[in-house]
């Protein structure tokens, strides 16, 4: 029996326009190829730097491009090693260890099905030392696939004002919605004083290009320029103007269109399987992204066959799991959910 994954968090093959990428990656080698096999500006092809830019309202020189934005993520943990950072919980596992591996003290902050609590991050706040920035994921959330409401998103951004609190919202699930308005970002509500924004073209675009990107404060951008340089000296530009070439031939909003059918459809097939399967159980109704958040009625544990990311990953409670619908097919997925079912239903132990 071939094991389904429901683990793992990445596109489906069929998401990636591998085509129009080879086609993208020739066009911008033959139209800039000295600058993008060079070395060359460390935060990132000018080109892409400036879409970015004008994108969220702010000058290039606050845009840093990295290898994908769980770099960035990284340089900041370097940053602020050693200090207090809080984060919301569950969270996506990889920024807690970067977190833990440089000594930072993690304040985890409770949320539901709304996203993260603004009362729990007011207690926080005043529970212990001023933390060095909140890491919050507030739409389509890994590993919940939940998004934080408008009106607490305010609340945040009004917190963060009042507390003078650096909050990094991570956001590459933002533009894979596939109902509805997106809310509008904290970067937005706030206007980028308080908030570092990033994203990626990962969910996008494609994850191999490892492009990701934060719109920062400049004293920070300068600083993270700075480790970025002594780290890798040039980000990948080749991937960076692939990206570039993409978005310059409109191929976003067309691309972007064909994923979020590709995955809601993803997303039904499972919450249908659910709705079948699993009566007992609870779970979440994400609107978008690639994530539904699990809650079993019994502790959760390895089952033949299918394979999920158990919720303690991300720092949840032992009867959650993480079940990811971006991957498989919507076959897969049904069946992956029944071998799911027919397990959980079993007595502990057995
Ligand atoms: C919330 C979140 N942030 C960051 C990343 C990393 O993205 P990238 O491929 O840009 O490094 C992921 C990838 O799954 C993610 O889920």
């Amino acid at each position: 029996m071939e094991t389904i994954s429901l683990a793992r968090g990445i596109p489906a093959p069929e998401c990636i326009p591998v085509e129009e990428l080879a086609d993208c990656a020739r066009a911008a080698i033959e139209r800039d190829g000295t600058t993008v096999l060079s070395y060359g500006p460390v935060g990132g092809y000018q080109p892409l730097r400036e879409w970015i830019a004008e994108r969220h309202g702010v000058e290039p020189a606050r845009v840093l491009v990295t290898n994908g934005s769980l770099q960035g993520i990284a340089f900041l943990a370097d940053r602020f090693a050693g200090r207090r950072v809080l984060v919301e919980a569950p969270t996506y596992d990889r920024p807690l260890k970067l977190l833990a591996a440089r000594g930072v003290d993690i304040t985890v902050v409770a949320m539901d099905d709304q996203g993260l609590d603004p009362d729990a991050l007011e207690a926080a706040l005043a529970a212990g030392p001023q933390p060095a920035f909140l890491y919050t994921i507030p739409t389509f959330q890994n590993p919940s696939g939940r998004t934080l409401s408008t009106e607490r998103r305010r609340r945040l951004v009004e917190l963060a004002r009042e507390h003078d609190l650096l909050v990094l919202e991570d956001d590459p699930y933002g533009l894979v919605g596939f109902e509805g308005e997106p809310p509008p970002t904290l970067f937005e509500l706030d206007g980028g004083e308080h908030v570092i924004y990033s994203s990626s073209f990962s969910k996008t675009i494609a994850p191999g290009l490892r492009v990701g990107y934060f719109v920062l404060p400049q004293a920070l951008d300068d600083e993270l320029e700075a480790m970025a340089v002594s780290t890798y000296i040039t980000p990948v530009l080749i991937g960076q103007a692939t990206v570039f070439e993409f978005l310059r031939r409109g191929n976003l909003e067309p691309n972007l269109e064909r994923v979020r059918d590709l995955l809601s459809a993803r997303r039904d097939a499972m919450l249908e399987a659910l709705e079948r399967e699993l009566p007992s159980a609870a779970w979440s109704r994400p609107q978008g992204g690639y994530f539904i958040w699990l809650e079993l009625p019994r502790e959760a544990v390895d089952v033949p066959g299918v394979s999920f990311v158990k919720g303690t990953d991300f720092g949840g409670a032992p009867n959650t799991a993480r079940l990811a619908f971006s991957y498989v097919s919507p076959d897969e997925i049904r069946e992956g959910i029944r071998r799911l079912a027919a397990a959980v239903a079993e007595p502990v132990g057995v």
